[in-house]
């Protein structure tokens, strides 16, 4: 690897050498060079502080992705960081549960609408996976209605097209079904009657659900027997603190959180009616790490600051204001057809479309390395956490005003594969 960008000379160096020892030198396709173009992203980072990251070559960037989404608050919050700290003096894995889980399971059923019973797992694909078997054990089916993304297990990733190492025996058991196409759900009933022990579905990504549909589904499901779980692992505390189903009044039979839920640190829920929760007494759903207690700390601190302030609102103001002044910027270079903005405020995510001059795919290169160029680290969507502020909020609007004009520019002369001088990212498999 000729390392041509002086700018991420450490970072580019150490992938090379985690290369050798690491899959792709990243534990996420989504923190890997699959996602970032190499020589003009930073690869690795090395700390944060609010809403800000630094990575080996010591530069600064306003960070909008947040760990995937799950620095809601920001790095190193004092709240949670004291907590896990307090908890740490104690210990960390014990040989019997802690109160930390009791703690926790009472403040998610105290505001999740759904949350009667609660399970903890680590990761947003235990809690996805441990939903499904408790489906398939309480309805005795096999088949699973999809819609959105459910993490890395072979239930979920065999009906994508990254399914390599998944029997088709899993793989065809998983149905997915398009977004706000309640046909499309009803046809897969009718062509597998009383076969379908769930529909597992985000409650929303990149399309607003048309007027009644979230209830539409889950009339379905409940008609043809089938459980009807929402995935939160992103909406959970970032759309609402009870998540979507409280913001769009629908209280599915099971959901599951994860991501924000710790500001970091490794923890995911499995909540829901206790008629179905109870059914774990039996159902094999057992990990060496699932109390861990400082992830339970670290979420207990978060749950309560979120409680105390206005992290939600806030979240949701400045993405607002933030969508608003970036579609302005989009409009003014003409690139309104070349970039467009979907979501809700508190996770804006945009979108790449062909032009005549580039595909999306070169398009989304340049606007990355061009951002990341300017100090903003950004995949294809706002992550913003409470910690954000309002300068940090302004070097994002001068990243993007730096950015589309020069991708206007390169549009319009049509050079821009010729001025790209970086590997082309590819989407990891179309799921929004
Ligand atoms: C909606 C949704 N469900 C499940 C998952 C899987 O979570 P994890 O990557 O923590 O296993 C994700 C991860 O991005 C997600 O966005």
């Amino acid at each position: 690897m000729t390392i041509t960008n002086k700018r991420y000379q450490q970072g580019t160096r150490m992938l090379e050498r985690a290369e050798r020892i690491i899959p792709l030198g990243a534990q996420t396709f989504s923190r890997s060079r699959v996602q970032f173009p190499v020589g003009h992203a930073p690869m690795f980072l090395e700390s944060g502080a609010g809403g800000r990251v630094w990575d080996l070559d010591g530069n600064e960037y306003i960070d909008l992705i947040c760990g995937l989404l799950s620095v809601i608050l920001g790095y190193r919050d004092p709240d949670v960081d004291r907590a896990i700290c307090q908890q740490l003096e104690k210990g960390i894995s014990f040989s019997m549960a802690t109160a930390l889980e009791v703690e926790l399971a009472e403040r998610l059923t105290r505001i999740i609408p759904c949350a009667e019973m609660v399970r903890f797992g680590k990761n947003g694909s235990d809690v996805t996976t441990a939903a499904v078997r408790l489906a398939r054990a309480v309805t005795g089916r096999k088949r699973i209605a999809a819609s959105g993304y459910h993490g890395w297990h072979d239930w979920y990733i065999g009906a994508t097209n990254r399914n390599l190492g998944v029997p088709p025996e899993v793989a065809t058991l998983t149905h997915k079904f398009p977004y706000n196409d309640i046909e499309a759900l009803d046809q897969l009933f009718r062509s597998h009657p009383e076969e379908f022990a769930a529909v597992i579905m985000e409650p929303m990504n990149t399309v607003e659900p048309y007027d009644g549909y979230m209830e539409e589904v889950q009339a379905l499901a409940k008609e043809n027997g089938a459980l009807f779980i929402l995935d939160e692992i992103i909406t959970g505390f970032r759309f609402a603190m009870g998540g979507a189903q409280q913001l769009f009044g629908v209280t599915p039979d099971l959901a599951t959180f994860g991501k924000s839920m710790g500001n970091g640190m490794p923890i995911a829920a499995l909540v829901g009616k206790v008629e179905y929760m109870r059914s774990f007494e039996d159902i094999f759903f057992s990990t060496t790490f699932g109390g861990e207690t400082l992830s339970l700390a670290a979420a207990i601190a978060v749950i309560d600051k979120i409680e105390r302030e206005p992290v939600i609102d806030n979240i949701w103001h400045k993405g607002a204001r933030l969508a608003d002044t970036v579609q302005a910027q989009i409009n003014g270079c003409g690139l309104s057809d070349v970039i467009t903005i979907a979501g809700r405020p508190c996770w804006k995510i945009l979108q790449f479309h062909d032009h005549p001059a580039a595909d999306r795919n070169v398009i989304k290169t340049f606007f990355l390395t061009s951002m990341i160029a300017e100090g903003v680290l950004i995949n294809a969507s706002h992550n913003l956490c409470y910690a954000h502020s309002k300068a940090d909020l302004l070097r994002v609007e001068k990243a993007y005003s730096v950015t589309l004009e020069r991708l206007s520019e390169c549009l319009k002369k049509g050079n821009l594969v010729e001025v790209l001088d970086a590997p082309v990212v590819r989407p990891v498999f179309a799921v929004r």
